[in-house]
């Protein structure tokens, strides 16, 4: 009797884990409107959870197979960009460097996101938790391999998403050249980029990867005060992460292409940093892109694609 109970719970413990890396998508067709696999990106209308008309694009690979369960990689444009501009800007449909991983870029209200000065009273943390049980309900996805980036307001919300309990569902973060906006407290004016809180509450120990440029004139790398609200440096905002997911304030530094470029790895490169020398408000591409017409060091999205790689949850 007690050992059928255990064999029974045994045989569902087995059963949840068996079914953990998959999503209730797999096994389906893909979605009647969606371009085949390997095709264009394709348009999504969906309403979130308050009501709200959203859109996002979506960019199924041509390895793709509903019995494979998928990657699932969010990719969020700047302030007054777009979906479309987010996908030729961090390339994450390119197979070249991600052939497996379903790449979506959803398109912010008003062309924002949540956590900035300029979008008060928009529930984009909804949206993307809307966004995960769509997708992963019509397409074959591994929900412990979803991640998210993102470039300036985008990477600043990619930044708000890990602070948020989303942190449980998604496994990585790489904001780009990212606005991470702090409101000043009540008691002062003065934006103090060193020295200010940065409020934050994951609900575990997080992985985060930021690139930015030593010439970013948008959103400066020392930080500082902008739009009524202050800016953290980045270089402290990325040891603040470190600090937090128990990792401490040291890290290795290594310095790239005759020291234009330098990463600092904490907890052996769970929280890192890359700071490149020369570029501005920029996801670093060899090519020139949509931010820079002469292009940099290095790709960041094959980086970043591979340091996705380490993390799921
Ligand atoms: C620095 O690198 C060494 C050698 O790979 C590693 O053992 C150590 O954990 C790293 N330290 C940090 C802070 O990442
Ligand atoms: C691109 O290079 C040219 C020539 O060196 C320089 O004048 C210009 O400022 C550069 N543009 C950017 C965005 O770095």
């Amino acid at each position: 009797m007690a050992i059928n109970l255990i064999s029974k719970l045994l045989l569902f413990a087995s059963l949840t884990l068996a079914t953990a890396t998959q999503s209730p998508g797999c096994g389906k067709p893909l979605p009647k409107a969606q371009q085949p696999a390997g095709g264009a990106s394709h348009k999504v209308q969906f309403k979130q959870t308050n009501g709200t008309p959203r859109t996002y694009l979506i960019h199924i690979p041509k390895g793709y197979s509903s019995d494979k369960p998928a990657p699932l990689i969010f990719s969020f444009h700047g302030r007054g960009k777009t979906a479309s501009s987010q996908e030729e800007l961090s390339q994450f449909s390119n197979e070249k460097w991600n052939p497996d991983g379903i790449a979506v870029y959803p398109q912010g209200i008003e062309n924002a996101w949540q956590g900035a000065p300029y979008s008060k009273g928009v529930d984009d943390i909804e949206f993307v938790t809307d966004m995960i049980d769509h997708i992963t309900d019509r397409y074959c996805v591994n929900p412990k391999r979803i991640y998210a980036a993102g470039k300036s307001n985008g990477g600043g919300f990619t930044g708000t998403l890990a602070c948020s309990a989303l942190s449980s569902k998604i496994a990585a973060f790489a904001p780009v050249s990212a606005a991470f906006y702090i409101p000043l407290p009540k008691d002062t004016s003065v934006c103090e980029p060193e020295f200010i809180d940065i409020p934050c509450k994951p609900s575990r120990s997080v992985p985060i990867l930021e690139f930015h440029g030593s010439q970013d004139d948008t959103i400066a790398y020392a930080g500082g005060a902008r739009s009524g609200e202050c800016l953290p440096s980045v270089a402290r905002w990325v040891k603040a992460w470190s600090v937090r997911d128990g990792l401490g304030t040291c890290a290795n530094e290594t310095v790239l292409y005759g020291g234009k470029v330098r990463k600092w790895e904490y907890g052996g490169g769970k929280v890192t940093g890359y700071l490149t020398e020369g570029l501005g408000h920029a996801w670093p591409s060899l090519e020139a892109n949509g931010d820079n017409p002469n292009g940099t060091y290095f790709d960041a999205t094959p980086v970043i694609m591979e340091w996705f790689g380490r993390w799921s949850l």
